[in-house]
């Protein structure tokens, strides 16, 4: 009697003994992944190890994260999942509805995937959360909002998950919902910041194109004055020369430069104030089209591929289409002269939101680094004596921000330059 009695103790203490050091082991194992996860603000990396975890810690074979889409409260889609083939993945959003939501976020407990199912409802299919079909959803909550869905799959040996796991589980949940929520704190302060630093720099630049513009500005405005003088006289002397006189011939070559520098004159004041010209409701990709028309030949000749890459339907743009021609016959035609000996110019263009985005890339030599603030500068060219003005740009830069748009120049990875034009949609048209 005793001895069995005795006995019995024994095993419960053993039984004890064994949760007790399980569930060190599991407090060991959570303080050491917080610990961890705290200091990882990377959300990738974030959010595999919570899941390699997830599965090794219970032994099970397969899980997946469901995060919150951007555009719906209720709506979750898929984020990562671990254990599965990549052909079973598909890519179905979970749409809770707002008293399942609430459910999930008032009870704030597991609960197994085939009642998830049901409350989901109305026969509808969700092939990738069928392959959990034995497993259990964790609510992922942080002050009473529902942040997204762990889903853990059946135990690798078909076993009952024990109350331990669940209880693993749900602590390493909560552990992880924060530090993916600083994650994500961390990740929209760096936009923010880096957003600030563009708009800091592109101010700077602005700063200092206007500053140059306005002394541009007064430098044409005084030589203009005299150009139309030299203008009159030199018709007045070509017509009181003989046809076969050799000064026809001299001031022939005066009369070209003479039309140079009225051009450069032009291009000055252009730059500091585009003529004004009457603006309309014109579309971009039609803009692209009447330049390449233009040039195309040039670009053949000069073994280069255009690659075009417009999104459809593309909305009006409320541009003077002459200026805007000009802005990107200049990208065009200084994409060629950086492609010695060919090379492809991709124009790409798209909506962002409110703007149209149109991208010039290259892939001919770049841009030194120490130029890329210059560029824009009248009169800054790299080329050689006599071949550039140095205007190009600069003109691009006055019409563009006289269409209350922005222009600005990267570098590609791959090499080449890159020229981005942000022009806002025609105002009727923003839903
Ligand atoms: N696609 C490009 N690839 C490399 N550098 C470029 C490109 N476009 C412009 N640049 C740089 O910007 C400078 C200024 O260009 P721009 O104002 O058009 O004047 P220009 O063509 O007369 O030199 C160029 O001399 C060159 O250094
Ligand atoms: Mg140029």
């Amino acid at each position: 009697m005793l001895g069995s009695a005795i006995d019995v103790k024994i095993n419960e203490l053993t039984e004890s003994n064994r949760q007790l050091k399980r569930k060190i082991f599991d407090l060991y194992t959570i303080f050491e992944i917080s610990r961890n996860f705290n200091s990882v603000l990377n959300y990738q990396i974030l959010v595999d190890s919570f899941l390699l975890t997830s599965l090794g810690q219970v032994g099970a074979a397969s899980s997946a994260l469901y995060l919150p889409h951007e555009k719906n409260d209720h709506e979750f889609k898929l984020a990562k999942s671990k254990g599965l083939l990549h052909n079973q993945v598909l890519e179905e959003n979970l749409l809770l509805g707002d008293s399942l939501s609430e459910q999930l976020t008032h009870s704030a407990k597991p609960i197994s995937i085939l009642e998830f199912l049901g409350l989901l409802g109305d026969g509808k299919k969700f092939a990738t959360l069928e392959l959990f079909s034995k497993g259990l959803l964790f609510p992922l909550i942080i002050k009473s909002e529902l942040k997204g869905l762990l889903i853990i799959g059946g135990k690798v040996t078909g076993d009952k998950f024990a109350p331990d796991d669940i209880e693993f589980l749900s602590i390493l949940a909560n552990q992880f919902v924060v530090a993916l929520e600083n994650a994500r704190l961390y990740e929209s302060e760096k936009n923010a910041l880096e957003e600030l630093r563009l708009t800091q720099r592109q101010l700077v630049v602005t700063e200092r194109q206007a500053a140059i513009g306005e002394l541009s500005a007064k430098i044409a405005h005084e030589v203009n004055n005299p150009l139309s003088i030299i203008s009159n006289y030199l018709r007045l002397t070509s017509r009181s020369i003989n046809d076969t006189d050799k000064a026809l011939e001299h001031l022939d070559v005066v009369g070209q430069e003479f039309k140079r520098i009225t051009r450069i004159v032009r291009q000055l004041l252009d730059f500091h104030r585009p003529q004004v010209m009457e603006k309309s409701k014109i579309l971009i990709d039609q803009v692209i089209d009447d330049i390449l028309g233009l040039i195309e030949w040039q670009l053949n000749e000069n073994h280069i591929t255009i690659v075009k890459d417009i999104a459809a339907d593309l909305p009006f743009i409320q541009g003077a289409s002459e200026q805007l021609k000009q802005v990107f016959l200049n990208l065009v035609i200084n994409a060629k002269d950086f492609m010695v000996g060919g090379g492809t110019l991709t124009i790409r263009a798209y909506q962002r939101k409110n703007d149209i985005v149109i991208i010039f890339s290259d892939t001919g030599s770049g841009i030194p680094k120490e130029n890329l603030s210059r560029i824009f500068e009248p009169f800054f060219t790299t080329k050689e004596a006599g071949k550039g003005t140095g205007l190009g740009l600069s003109v691009c830069f006055g019409i563009i921000k006289e269409h209350n748009g922005r222009i600005s120049a990267v570098n590609n990875s791959a090499g080449g330059a890159a020229f981005e034009i942000i022009l806002p949609v025609y105002i009727a048209d923003i839903k």
